[in-house]
């Protein structure tokens, strides 16, 4: 992977924070093609033997399922989060409030993890609403979200006002942290 090393090292520092117990959160934005999945395989394939890690991603649906990426984040590792039946009806049924519960308990529990959520633009309400709720408690929830989005898809109100939600930024090419 070529020059990407300054990106890298700011991810990799923000899940070393993570295992002290800090959690954080990082945007990686760029414009399509530019690398943004790439680099996250890369920060993905160096963390820690047996670090959880759950990873979903948002698709240009005309009707985007709500909470199609929090539920592919969640069922795509077995064993990653241990997702009880009521996460798992909550996500089936679209009940925002029980997803908000069963992800709390399981977050909280176990070993910290990092949540990447990719292609953000296209991101359904519900999933922002949840990554949202996340990002408040990112350090009792022992949490590190990290979500690609292109800026130039990114001027829906909902969108936008999610970003403006999170704390400072810190920019560094095209990766901002906390
Ligand atoms: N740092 C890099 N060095 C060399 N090749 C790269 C690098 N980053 C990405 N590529 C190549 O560029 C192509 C697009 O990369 P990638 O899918 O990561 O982009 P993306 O930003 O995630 O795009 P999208 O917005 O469509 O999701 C891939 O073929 C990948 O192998
Ligand atoms: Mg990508």
């Amino acid at each position: 992977m070529l020059e990407r090393a300054a990106e890298l090292a700011l991810l990799t520092s923000a899940a070393e924070r993570l295992w002290q117990g800090e959690g954080g959160v990082a945007i990686v934005a760029g414009e399509a093609g530019i690398g943004k999945s790439t680099l996250l395989d890369s920060f993905l394939s160096a963390l820690p033997d047996g670090s959880r890690v759950l990873r979903g991603w948002c698709d240009n649906l005309v009707a985007a399922h709500p909470l199609g990426p929090i539920r592919e984040a969640v069922r795509g590792r077995p064993g990653s989060l241990s997702a009880g039946a009521g996460l798992d009806a909550a996500l089936a049924g679209g009940d925002v409030p029980g997803v908000l519960a069963g992800l709390s308990e399981s977050l909280a529990h176990g070993r910290p993890a990092v949540l990447v959520i990719e292609d953000l633009h296209w991101a359904d309400d519900a999933t922002l609403d949840v990554l949202a709720y996340l990002c408040r408690r990112r350090d009792r929830l022992r949490t590190l979200l990290v979500c690609s989005l292109r800026p130039e898809d990114s001027s829906s109100s909902a969108l936008r006002r999610f970003l403006g939600g999170l704390p400072t930024r810190t920019p560094c090419g095209s990766t901002w942290r906390r």
